[in-house]
């Protein structure tokens, strides 16, 4: 071990919350290229550690999204990004809470002057921007913003007692997160319309039922999937992988003529590389692919 991760591993070690997490998961390092982090735990994850990990780690407060956790999200992303270990990338809660929205105390004071002025969540885009793929593994509440940062990660795994939910119109005030705007497109007009309406909460079940979420597992069985969904992505073409993630997004902003224009483009880019020739020559030769991310 090199002595930079001793120190990390040491590091981490001496940060870690008072509170233990519910996950028996393998020992959680706040440490990465740029230090320890306060509200998140990051580490890499897989057999091949090919999976970067990110867990919300405000229990005491349901994961609520304070600014200085969404700031470190964004740094863990940036890590992730430039990591070419790292093929995919998870992110979690607890067992109660993905997160429970915007930190409801920090934003109650807040001005219209100050919200319009300092670009209030301009940052949170950054999960929506990354290149690699990112899936939210949700148990418990994911509510307000929670449920809108899940719903900027690509693919959604739900824990069986998860709790989706857009209640800003009960505190006087609508979603500001994408929350209007992705989960129309997740789950229709209708539903959407009375989520956010109503403030009311709809279940894993229904989230699944709508479209909102691709899978539903066991509580304690969920972030293993979602690991596991990681490692199938992160072994296939990185390259490749962003390519397929950008014409998939496409779908949301283009018209069906744009988007099939850019997807035939992307497919045709995908001949310049050497991932794809050794895709074809793997199934031709009836062996594995192996994948260099070039
Ligand atoms: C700040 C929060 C919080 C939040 C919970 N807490 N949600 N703090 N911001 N969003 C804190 C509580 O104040 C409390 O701390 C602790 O977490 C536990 O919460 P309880 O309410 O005691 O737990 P419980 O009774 O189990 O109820 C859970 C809950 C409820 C149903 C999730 O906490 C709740 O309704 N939270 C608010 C959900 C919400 O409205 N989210 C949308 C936020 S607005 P203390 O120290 O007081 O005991 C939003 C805007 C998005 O997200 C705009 C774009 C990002």
């Amino acid at each position: 071990m090199s002595t930079m991760a001793a120190f990390c591993r040491t590091a981490a070690f001496l940060l870690r919350p008072a509170k233990a997490l519910p996950y028996t998961l393998t020992a959680a390092r706040s440490c990465s290229s740029g230090g320890q982090y306060q509200y998140i735990l990051v580490e890499k994850k897989g057999a091949n550690q090919n999976v970067g990990f990110i867990q919300l780690n405000r229990p005491k407060a349901l994961n609520a999204l304070c600014d200085g956790l969404m700031t470190e999200m964004g740094q863990a992303l940036d890590a992730f990004e430039s990591d070419s270990q790292v093929g995919a990338i998870v992110i979690t809660g607890s067992e109660k809470a993905f997160a429970a929205g915007a930190d409801i105390k920090e934003m109650q004071n807040r001005t219209f002057q100050e919200c319009y002025g300092g670009n209030f969540l301009a940052h949170w885009n950054r999960v929506s921007t990354v290149k690699k793929p990112v899936i939210a593994a949700v148990n418990g509440f994911a509510l307000g913003g929670g449920c809108e940062l899940a719903m900027m990660c690509d693919i959604i795994y739900a824990g069986e007692k998860a709790q989706f939910g857009q209640p800003e119109i009960l505190l006087g005030t609508i979603p500001g997160a994408g929350g209007t705007q992705r989960l129309t497109r997740a789950v229709g007009k209708s539903l959407a319309m009375e989520m956010v309406l109503t403030g009311d909460r709809i279940s894993a079940q229904e989230a699944k039922a709508s479209g909102l979420v691709s899978k539903v597992y066991p509580t304690a069985q969920l972030v293993e999937e979602a690991i596991k969904c990681g490692e199938k992505i992160a072994g296939n073409s990185k390259l490749v992988s962003s390519m397929a993630k950008e014409a998939v997004n496409a779908a949301y902003e283009l018209s069906l003529a744009e988007g099939n224009r850019l997807e035939k483009r992307l497919f045709h880019s995908t001949f310049a590389t050497a991932d794809r020739k050794e895709g074809m020559t793997a199934f031709v030769e009836k062996r594995k692919a192996i994948f260099e991310d070039k």
